[in-house]
């Protein structure tokens, strides 16, 4: 199997600890395999593969914890456990998904699809500290949904996912670093060490979804800024909250007139 074929696999694969062992194999080998970036794969299986815990219910509903509680601490860290395995999730898709791109869009996404099963196990492992296991609590979707209202456009999947909702990861994490550094114990400070680990690598990323982003763009002939409003619209994609993480949306890759306009909306 090429590497397209088996990313595809491990996206199938529902138990977590499986798919993040598929995932670590095929990135250490992946300069072995053969690539094949013009073959349009189709599943065998419902995507993406998950266990059947955690439960998923509206983003509305997910109740608000305190992380000054052990539990709301562990409810946190659960949160951004499952944002991490969805992350692999997104990544595998990016490099399945959509043929005739350069050999280096399918390295790329596969190595970052490496990374945050490494940020997932990172997390994993912690709530297990804490006596807790991925899915014990309840989460959402969100991410998920905007791959699937993605999956037609790659050119919208780079502009939404990891150029808005990841992007939206830079901005959130040092707030809630913030709040961890206040709550001080042991298990929350070691959170805010993850957090650094993931923030690092998140900008990467990032900088990974606005290069092929403009890649894209240029091929066709769109204008990046304009294309990415009407982007914005077209799939009803989350609007910016403020404040927004600049330093890191500028390492990233982000102009300063893409800077300017996030400020404003
Ligand atoms: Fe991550
Ligand atoms: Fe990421």
């Amino acid at each position: 199997m090429d590497l397209r074929t088996r990313a595809l696999a491990a996206l199938i694969t529902p138990d977590p600890a499986d798919k993040v062992a598929q995932v670590l194999t095929l990135q250490a080998s992946a300069s072995q395999l053969g690539l094949d970036c013009e073959s349009t794969l189709v599943p065998a299986a419902s995507l993406p593969g998950r266990p059947a815990k955690p439960e998923l219910i509206a983003a509305t509903d997910v109740p608000h914890r305190s992380p000054f509680t052990p539990l709301g601490l562990a409810a946190l860290l659960h949160a951004i456990c499952h944002i991490e395995f969805n992350a692999i999730n997104l990544a595998l898709d990016a490099v399945w998904r959509f043929p005739v791109m350069p050999e280096a869009y399918y390295r790329d996404w596969l190595r970052v699809a490496a990374e945050e099963a490494y940020h997932f196990s990172l997390l994993r492992d912690h709530l297990a500290e804490l006596g807790f296991a991925y899915g014990d609590f309840a989460a959402h979707d969100g991410l998920w949904e905007m791959c699937e209202k993605t999956q037609g456009d790659i050119t919208a999947r780079m502009a939404l996912v990891p150029r808005t909702l990841e992007a939206r990861g830079l901005d959130a994490t040092p707030q809630i670093q913030a709040k961890l550094r206040k709550v001080g114990t042991p298990h929350a400070l070691q959170t805010v060490a993850e957090l650094d680990i993931i923030l690092r690598d998140e900008v990467g990323h990032v900088a990974v979804g606005n290069h092929w982003y403009r890649w894209l763009c240029e091929r066709d002939g769109l204008d990046p800024v304009a294309h990415y409003a009407t982007l914005l619209t077209q799939h009803s994609a989350p609007r910016l909250k403020a404040p927004i993480n600049v330093a890191a949306r500028r390492a990233a890759g982000f102009t300063e007139i893409e800077l300017g306009l996030l400020g404003q909306s």
